[in-house]
């Protein structure tokens, strides 16, 4: 698929924004990074930084693909977003730095280790203390988008995604962790939701870049 994006994207390029097949061969190179990474892990046997590597590069395809698609897709700016843009990218920074966190955690076993032997919970401890950045500014940002006005209402509906898919990635880390990764739904639910939460603080910074970029509609004044 990525292969065809790549052809698709330089056969119509003509009619296309110039970045698209740039933005197509960078998704290929990730994937041909990411089955490096995965023939790696196999050959390493897991070997824990290869593991987190391939984590990190899988959510780096999955935000450039997001980072395309939202770029593209019809959108009315009103021009007065602000500084939501930035805070917006700082909390997706955050969220994928805790996410490579946390896959340290799962690839040296950290929370196993810690239960058992009180090995490697300073790798436990990080991910638990590293939840405080991103949370606060993913708050942050509802906040600050409930007291902008006029905004188009794929930014309010994206930032409250992400207020409450940070408080529900809490409380399953929350739960993963006092059950001891014993429930497997669970620890697959955290990966799942932290990566949605990513998406969703993604598709907000370009949204919110692509308005930052417009005029501010003029507000009419009385004849
Ligand atoms: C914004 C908040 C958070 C994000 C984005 C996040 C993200 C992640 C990610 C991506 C993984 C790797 C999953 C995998 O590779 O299988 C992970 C693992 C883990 N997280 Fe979180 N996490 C967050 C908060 C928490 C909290 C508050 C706890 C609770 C103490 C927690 C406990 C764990 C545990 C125990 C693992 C290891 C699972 C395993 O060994 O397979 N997380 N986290």
């Amino acid at each position: 698929m990525a292969i065809g994006l790549v052809g698709l994207s330089g056969w119509y390029r003509r009619s296309l924004p110039a970045w698209l097949p740039w933005a197509s061969l960078g998704a290929l190179f990730l994937i041909l990074v990411q089955g490096l990474l995965g023939g790696l892990t196999v050959i390493e046997l897991l070997r824990f930084d290869i593991v987190t590597a391939h984590l990190g590069t899988a959510l780096l395809f999955f935000c450039t693909l997001l980072v395309m698609g939202t770029a593209l897709m019809p959108y009315q700016p009103t021009g007065n977003t602000g500084k939501l843009p930035w805070i917006g990218l700082a909390a997706a920074l955050l969220v994928y730095s805790q996410s490579i966190i946390g896959g340290l955690v799962g690839s040296r076993w950290a929370a196993h280790l810690c239960f058992g032997t009180a090995d490697l919970c300073s790798v436990m401890n990080a991910h638990i203390a590293g939840v405080v950045p991103p949370t606060l500014t993913v708050l942050y940002l509802v906040v600050s988008v409930w007291r902008t006005p006029a905004l188009s209402q794929w930014l309010r509906s994206l930032a409250n995604a992400a207020g409450l898919l940070v408080l529900l990635q809490i409380a399953l880390g929350v739960a993963t962790f006092k059950l001891r990764l014993q429930v497997e739904p669970l620890t697959v639910c955290h990966q799942l939701i932290g990566a949605t939460l990513l998406g969703c603080l993604v598709g907000f910074t370009v949204l919110a870049l692509r308005d930052l970029r417009a005029q501010p509609i003029p507000v009419p004044t009385a004849p």
